[in-house]
C-alpha cells in the first residue's frame, strides 16, 4: 500500500538490526486518517469473506483493528494481556512468548465475545515472529470459531511469522512488507 510505504519512509526510524519505530503514527501517537485508510484497505482485501468479528491484541493492535471494524461494521475484540478486575472467569487464554522481550505473556478473551458462529479476521500492527497471531489462533480454536484471514499493517518478511502462517495455509494480507533494513533504510519486498 503506497500511502503506508510513503509514511514509513517519511516517519519511520530503523532501530538496530530489525526494529522499525513508528511511534509518530501507529504505536504511540496515532494518525486517525491513516487508520481509516488502513481499515478501508483491509476491507477491500477481505470483503468477500463473511467476517463477523475482528480480533487483535492490546495495545498497538487496537487502532488498526478498530479501523477495520468500522469498515466491516462488525465488533472488534482485543485480547487482554493484563489481569483485569472485571475479567476473571469464563476466559479463553493462551501463552504468547515474545522473542524480543524473552518473556511469556498470557492473553485472554472472555468466552462471551467469541463463539463457534464467528468468522474472524485477525488484525495486528506488526508481524514479526508471529507469536501474538499464534495465540489468537489458539483462542479461535478453543472457541470453535473460524479464522478467515490475518490482516497486518507492517510485516517483516525476514522474521519467521509469515512462514509459520503460510505453512498453515492461512491467508495473510500485509499492507506493507519489509524485506530488510539496510544502512538504516527500509527495503520493501517486491510483490
Ligand atoms: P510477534 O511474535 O508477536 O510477531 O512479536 P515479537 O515477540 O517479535 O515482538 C514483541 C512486540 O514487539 C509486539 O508488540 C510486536 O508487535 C512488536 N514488534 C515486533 N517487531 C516490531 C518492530 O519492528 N517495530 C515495532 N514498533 N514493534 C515491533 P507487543 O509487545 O505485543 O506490544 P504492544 O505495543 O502491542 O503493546
Ligand atoms: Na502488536
Ligand atoms: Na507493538
Amino acid at each position: 500500500m503506497k500511502l503506508l510505504e510513503d509514511r514509513i519512509e517519511k516517519d519511520g526510524r530503523v532501530l538496530g538490526e530489525d526494529v522499525l519505530k513508528v511511534d509518530s503514527f501507529l504505536n504511540h501517537q496515532i494518525d486517525p486518517d491513516l487508520m481509516v485508510a488502513l481499515g478501508n484497505e483491509f476491507y477491500a482485501r477481505f470483503k468477500d469473506e463473511p467476517i463477523t468479528k475482528i480480533l487483535t491484541v492490546e495495545s498497538s493492535g487496537i487502532a488498526p483493528a478498530l479501523a477495520a471494524g468500522m469498515a466491516f461494521h462488525v465488533p472488534v475484540v482485543f485480547a487482554r494481556k493484563h489481569k483485569s478486575l472485571t475479567l476473571k472467569d469464563n476466559l479463553y487464554t493462551s501463552e504468547v512468548y515474545s522473542f524480543t522481550k524473552k518473556t511469556a505473556n498470557q492473553i485472554a478473551i472472555a468466552e462471551k465475545f467469541l463463539s463457534s458462529d464467528d468468522k474472524v479476521l485477525i488484525v495486528d500492527d506488526f508481524l514479526a515472529n508471529g507469536q501474538a497471531v499464534e495465540g489468537l489462533i489458539d483462542i479461535i480454536g478453543q472457541a470453535g470459531a473460524t479464522l478467515e484471514g490475518v490482516g497486518i499493517v507492517i510485516e517483516k518478511t525476514f522474521q519467521k511469522g509469515r512462514q509459520l502462517l503460510d505453512d498453515r495455509h492461512i491467508r495473510v494480507e500485509s499492507l506493507a512488507r519489509i524485506a530488510a533494513f539496510e544502512n538504516g533504510h527500509v527495503v520493501f519486498a517486491q510483490d
